[in-house]
This record gives C-alpha cells, structure tokens and sequence, in this order.
C-alpha cells in the first residue's frame, strides 16, 4: 500500500483527504455513512462566536454541473458546538478542523478566545473563512482584501492551534494569500465557493432566498486548480488545501500535482455521503498502479 501521510505545516494527518466545511454539517450526522477515523480530518461547518440564524430559504440549488447555496453560515455558535456536538466528533475518532467565521474582527478574535479556552484533544487546527459568498454586506468579504485577510487571521492569533485561512478564487489570490501568511496562516485552504445567481424566470427574480450565492462542485473544478498551481507557484514553502470539485481520486492527483498537500471534498458529498471515503480508497489505488509509494512523490508534480 502506497504511504499517504501527509503533513499541513505542524498538522500531520494517516492521509490527505478531508471533508469540506459546510457539507458535513456540526456534528457527526453522516457517521453513519463515513467512518471519520479512516479520513485525514473532518472540517465541520463554519462556526461564529455566537449562534446565526442563516438566509432565508430557498438556501440550495443544484445547477448543472454542482450546485448553488445561500445558507448563510447558520450555526449554533462556537460555545454550544463545544459542549453539544464535539464531543461526539471526537467519540468517532475523527480528527477535527473546526471553521470559524465573523462579520467583524473582535468576532474573529472572540471565536479564537473560546478555542483557546476548549483544550479539546480532537481539535487538530482551526480552519479561518474569510471568503463566505453569502453575508449581507458581500462588498466587505474579507478575503477581497489583503489588508483585511491580514487582520483577520492575526486576530485569531490566540487560538493556540495551527490556522488554515480559507479563501475565494479573487484575481489577485496571491496577494491575498501572502496577507494571510503574513497575518500567521500556517496553511491556506483553496478555495470557497464561486459568486453565483440563478434566475427564477417565471418569478423574475433570483432564485435563492439570498439573492445570490456560492457555487461549488464539477464546474469548479479547473477553477480550484488553477488558483491551487498559481498559489503554490508564488509561495512554494506554504502548505495548500485544494477544495473545489473534488469527486474522484483522479481529481485528488490534480490537486495535490499542483501543490497541495492535502484535498477536502465537498458538493460531491450531498449526492454520495460516503464519498470521501470513496476518494480517498480510489486515491490509494492510483498511486498503487503509478508506482507511487509515498504522497510527497504528487505533491506539486506538475511544476517539475
Ligand atoms: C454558507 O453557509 O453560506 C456557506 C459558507 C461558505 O461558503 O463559506
């Protein structure tokens, strides 16, 4: 069997897929389907310091090649997700990244206090969002600005765990993950949904209850690789996270061929809840019938 360890930074992992934040819910809902201990990670649904309502229906669509959400990071908040449904991740025997997000950066800074208070041993590293396409004032997305990146991430310094900031496929992506490298990112994850819209045409008005909203699945596939290879490109000494469009193990050898070291799997999940389970089995059996014997043999092959 080829040897899949893979490190993210200081975060090291049996093997480098992982859920995707926001397709797996909180908690351990899909337990049933997946076992969480066999993944690299499980990153769970962005979390605020406080509880969030979301968007109001309809929050998800499917388009034709993924779909299109407006959910509004609806969550119980960072302190009832420690007490109610960590507990159970870590029962499962995952090892857990859990998203924060803020619409302000005391809520960044408030989120990494109640970490850093949880002392939780399943809790491997915090996945920072800064790139949610669904928040009411769209125009101040963190992610669209260096600056912003930067003090984002800086304010959740006091988490005591490695920091992965999760990012948007903006035109200048690389300035925008330098800033949250130089605000004390350990990894940066790559990259979160795409702005999207459907058209009710007989209602003659957008679709989803938000207006707008993210897109994610196949079509975004090239889109995430593209901004995965330019990342690694530019800052080569920086572990990357490849997300987008991720439903085989063949899309996983993409991804970590152009820099990262490790892949999340998300849309493909709402149609098959075992899917990245089934990633990671088909991921294994390509590097079995490449010769590939360990994954650092992958990690940014196509830059050779
Ligand atoms: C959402 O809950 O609206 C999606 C979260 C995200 O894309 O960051």
């Amino acid at each position: 069997m080829p040897e899949l360890e893979t490190a993210i930074g200081s975060v090291r992992l049996p093997n480098p897929v992982m859920t995707a934040s926001g397709t797996v819910g909180h908690g351990a809902e899909l337990a049933r389907y997946l076992d969480y201990s066999e993944l690299g990670a499980v990153v769970v649904k962005s979390l605020a310091p406080y509880e969030w309502a979301g968007n109001p229906p309809p929050r998800v669509h499917p388009i034709s090649a993924g779909m299109i959400n407006s959910v509004g990071l609806q969550g119980p908040g960072l302190p009832r997700w420690l007490d109610d449904e960590l507990p159970e991740l870590a029962d499962s025997g995952a090892r857990v990244v859990v998203s924060i997000w803020g619409r302000s950066l005391d809520d960044y800074a408030a989120a990494a206090e109640i970490l850093a208070r949880a002392d939780h041993a399943a809790l491997v590293a915090v996945e920072v969002n800064v790139s949610c396409p669904n928040l009411e004032d769209r125009g101040r997305m963190f992610s669209h600005s260096g600056a912003m990146t930067e003090a984002a991430l800086a304010a959740t310094a006091a988490c005591g765990l490695p920091r992965w900031a999760k990012l948007s496929a903006t035109g200048d992506l690389v300035d925008i993950a330098a800033a949250a490298v130089q605000g004390g990112a350990d990894a940066l994850t790559l990259i979160n949904t795409l702005l999207g819209m459907v058209i009710d045409t007989e209602a003659r008005q957008p679709l989803l209850g938000g207006g707008g909203g993210g897109v994610s699945g196949r079509a975004m596939g090239p889109v995430a690789v593209r901004a995965v290879y330019d990342v690694h490109a530019a800052l080569p000494d920086v572990p990357i996270i490849g997300v987008g469009g991720v439903a085989s193990g063949a899309d996983a050898v993409e991804m970590l061929m152009a820099g990262a070291c490790a892949v999340q799997v998300g849309t493909a999940t709402f149609a098959d809840p075992r899917a990245p389970a089934k990633v990671l089995r088909e991921l294994a059996r390509w590097c079995a019938a490449h010769g590939v014997s360990r994954l650092d043999e992958l990690i940014g092959a196509a830059h050779e």
